[in-house]
């Protein structure tokens, strides 16, 4: 998979995407994320990425030529799936989405900044709209990060436990279980003792019967959907 980001900002993604799962996601070659700096697609000699909205009104709107012509040019060179947007009244990301990203081969994602991006960028280019929540960030940098880390560990190969990523919270709508590791006990705040029966089937169905539990006591909205 490949992912183009477009931001002001890309220093903003060293510390999230170059560490961890990420870093070994990349130095694998299961993904292969390029930052675009808008700022270097501009013509303009101040190198200018924004200007007053014509509505007037507080604050700036990015410029449309700029992403205009990085976009053309990423586009000339392969196809993208998707061109997202991040924005925060964008669809709310969840993990549905970010199942339906991790199967996508080439994909945009700009970032905005300040009031946005003129909307003519939006009507012709973009393809999806994602907000990460309903609160409003400084930027789409933060919010493009957790897009990309939640797509990224869902990809083959990049999770050593194949499985793991099949058994997190939300993949079936249910909240995962509790887990416990050693010690069995720690001054006296045992682990439930059906861990330690050795009964895989006792140990499945408590699992399960955790889970659900865990679902309607915190998330019962889930259990509707
Ligand atoms: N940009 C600013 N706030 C955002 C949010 N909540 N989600 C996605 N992009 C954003």
């Amino acid at each position: 998979m490949r992912i183009d980001i477009l931001t002001l900002f890309p220093e903003m993604f060293e510390g999230p995407l170059s560490e961890s799962i990420m870093k070994r996601a990349v130095d694998k070659g299961v993904v292969e994320i390029q930052f675009h700096n808008i700022r270097d697609y501009s013509t303009d000699k101040h190198k200018k990425v924004d200007d007053y909205a014509f509505s007037g009104g507080a604050g700036m709107v990015m410029l449309i030529e700029p992403i205009a012509r990085v976009i053309d040019k990423l586009k000339s060179e392969r196809t993208y799936d998707e061109v997202i947007y991040m924005t925060p009244d964008g669809e709310t990301f969840n993990q549905k989405i970010a199942n339906s990203l991790s199967l996508a081969g080439n994909i945009i994602i700009l970032c905005g900044h300040y009031k946005g991006v003129d909307q003519r960028v939006r009507d012709h280019y973009i393809t999806r709209e994602i907000s990460i929540g309903d609160f409003v960030l400084t930027g789409g940098e933060l919010a493009a990060a957790v897009i990309v880390d939640a797509v990224v560990r869902l990809i083959p190969g990049v999770i050593s436990d194949e499985t793991s990523a099949l058994t997190d919270s939300f993949q079936d709508n249910l909240l995962s279980p509790p887990v416990y590791t050693r010690p069995a006990d720690y001054h006296g705040w045992k682990v439930p003792d059906v861990l330690l029966s050795g009964n895989d089937k006792l140990i499945e169905e408590w699992k399960e019967q955790q889970a659900y539990e865990r679902t309607k006591r915190l998330r019962p909205d889930l259990l509707d959907e």
